[in-house]
Order: C-alpha cells, then sequence, then structure tokens
C-alpha cells in the first residue's frame, strides 16, 4: 500500500480487516515492523479518536509518532499553484511538504472542507498536494470529502458483530445538526459499505440532502425514515450539510433524531456513530446509553483500523 485515501487504496480490504481483528487480539504482535519508522501526524483541524488511535497504533507496531496542529502551531500553508503569496499564508505546501518528506517515513493528514465551494471541496487539492509534494506514503486522517479509517473501523466493527449466516440490512440516516457539517463520514461510509457488498445497505435523509452518487452509487435511498429503519440489524447516525445546493442546512427536524421508539422499528438493531455526537439533537440519551449502542466498542476500533493500515504501508517499505 502506497497511500491510503480511500477505499481504492485498500485493495483486498477483506484481508485488511482480518489483519485489523487479529491486531484486536495481539496488538503487540508486530511490536518491531515499524522500529526506527517515523509516523507525522498533521492537523489542520481538531481530532480526538484520530489522533490518539492513530498514535497508539504506531506505537504497537514500535513506530513513533509525531503530532503537529498546523492550525494552532504551524505556519498559514498556501496550497493553490503559483499564489501571489501577498495574504496571510506565509509557507506554500510545496517548501513544507518535501521538509516533512526527510523528517517522517509516513504522514497522516487530516483537512476538513471550507464548505463553501463544491469543486474545490471535491478536488481534494489540500491532500493531493501533500501527496504530490512530501514524496513519502501520505493516509487520510479524514480529508475533504472522504473518512477512510472511519469507514474501516466500522466494517470490522459491523463483522464482528453480526454472525448470521446472511446480510445485515444497514441503514444510514440523516439526523440533525446544529452546524454546518461535511459529507466525509457518509460519503466514505457509503463507498465502503458498497465496495464490501455484503449487506442491504438503505440511506434515508429528507428531501434535498441526496450525497453525491459518485460514492452511494448502489444503495437504495428513501427519504422515509421509519419505512427506511424496518428490519434494520444496523443503524448508522450521522448528520451532514446539502451536497447539490453546497454546504447548506435545509432541515434541522428534530424528528429524524434517533430515539428509543424508532428503534423499535428495527431487527433489535446495533446503533452507530462515528463520534463526537450532539446527545438529544442527533440520538437520544436513552438510545446513546442503552444496551443496542456500540459506539464506544466502535470507537476503540480505531486503533486497529490504523494498525493494519499503517503495518501494510510499512511491510511495503521494507521489501
Ligand atoms: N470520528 C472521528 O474522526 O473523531 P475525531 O474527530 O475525534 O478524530
Amino acid at each position: 500500500m502506497k497511500q491510503f485515501l480511500s477505499v481504492d487504496d485498500a485493495g483486498n480490504f477483506q484481508a485488511l480487516v482480518k489483519n485489523a481483528l487479529g491486531y484486536k487480539a495481539a496488538p503487540f504482535k508486530d511490536s518491531l515492523l515499524g522500529a526506527n519508522k517515523r509516523l507525522g501526524m498533521l492537523f489542520l483541524n481538531p481530532s480526538m479518536r484520530t489522533r490518539i488511535s492513530t498514535q497508539v497504533a504506531a506505537k504497537n507496531l514500535g513506530m513513533d509518532a509525531v503530532v503537529f496542529n498546523v492550525g494552532q502551531d504551524g505556519w498559514a500553508l498556501e496550497f493553490e499553484d503559483e499564489a501571489i503569496m501577498s495574504g496571510s499564508t506565509v509557507e506554500h505546501v510545496k517548501d513544507a511538504a518535501p521538509v516533512l518528506g526527510k523528517y517522517f517515513d509516513i504522514l497522516g493528514i487530516r483537512t476538513f472542507p471550507s464548505l463553501k465551494n463544491k469543486e474545490d471541496d471535491y478536488s481534494e487539492l489540500y491532500i493531493k498536494q501533500f501527496i504530490k509534494y512530501s514524496g513519502i506514503p501520505v493516509i487520510s486522517l479524514e480529508s475533504s470529502t472522504l473518512h477512510p479509517l472511519q469507514s474501516l473501523t466500522d466494517i470490522i466493527t459491523i463483522s464482528e458483530t453480526f454472525k448470521e449466516k446472511r446480510k445485515p440490512k444497514i441503514v444510514l440516516t440523516w439526523a440533525p445538526h446544529v452546524k454546518v457539517l461535511p459529507q466525509c463520514v457518509p460519503n466514505s461510509f457509503s463507498q465502503w459499505i458498497n465496495a464490501w457488498g455484503e449487506s442491504n445497505f438503505v440511506i434515508t435523509h429528507p428531501e434535498d440532502y441526496e450525497l453525491d452518487q459518485k460514492f452511494t452509487h448502489g444503495a437504495t435511498v428513501v427519504h422515509d425514515q421509519d419505512e427506511a429503519l424496518k428490519d434494520a440489524d444496523f443503524v448508522y447516525v450521522k448528520n451532514w450539510s446539502t451536497y447539490e445546493d453546497y454546504g447548506k442546512i435545509y432541515c434541522n427536524d428534530p424528528r429524524w433524531m434517533m430515539t428509543r421508539k424508532k428503534l423499535q422499528l428495527t431487527n433489535n438493531a446495533k446503533i452507530m456513530h462515528c463520534l463526537p455526537v450532539r446527545r438529544n439533537v442527533e440520538l437520544s440519551d436513552e438510545v446513546l446509553d442503552g444496551n443496542n449502542s456500540i459506539v464506544t466498542q466502535q470507537a476503540g476500533n480505531r486503533v486497529w483500523a490504523a494498525q493494519a493500515v499503517l503495518a501494510e504501508i510499512l511491510k511495503g517499505q521494507t521489501h
């Protein structure tokens, strides 16, 4: 593996899931694989789970991880080619990324979208500039449009939880939120679940919250949440802002919040969310604190997803 930006980089991702579960069973079995190797982790935006789980994963493989909060501590970066840098940006990624390539063996980047210009965000300019100029493998720690470490984690969590000999029904449901949020998690979840192909996948959201079909193609989309939830084995709850009329909040109807009453429509579904979650806005306390919630198990699995990905890249570097 040379980079990890989407499901397209995962190769045989069933093997990746198996390796991740292997690390969950024996976290230190490859504790020398990353000896004398360094992971740089650049955050242009906040994070708790991604930051810590990836650091723990690197440590389990014997790697050193260095975290750098670009937004707080670094020079303001310029990403546009041929920019005249007479404004607020101090350093071009063309100059900064090759330096990072000298310090590290693998680079992880978190960059959120602006949610102002769809074309810019969906071009993934920021992470692509790091790939172009760093000269070392780059891992997405969540980019403008996708969150592959989260989605790999989600497949791991579903795989270890669902043991019946049939395909589970998985429902991705939109939920209300007070802020304008990216489409990264639902895009990425849709992309990975579609590529996995081992489920009956349904997406439900209010009218005009359609996601990019590039990621959702193959899923059944319904606008009646109650109908969608019927017989679900897993319900993934997540807010996103509009994609077509980009980055807007059209609806904040609290009736879309996941509640215990709605859980009763499902097949005793397990409830998932990537976290952080707005309690009693996206999901009710009774659902999050109830026995059906697997959000903590899910977040815990972030370590094994990151460890499996780092290990694949390290193995590629040592051969
Ligand atoms: N789910 C997730 O990526 O969490 P953080 O933003 O805390 O990393």
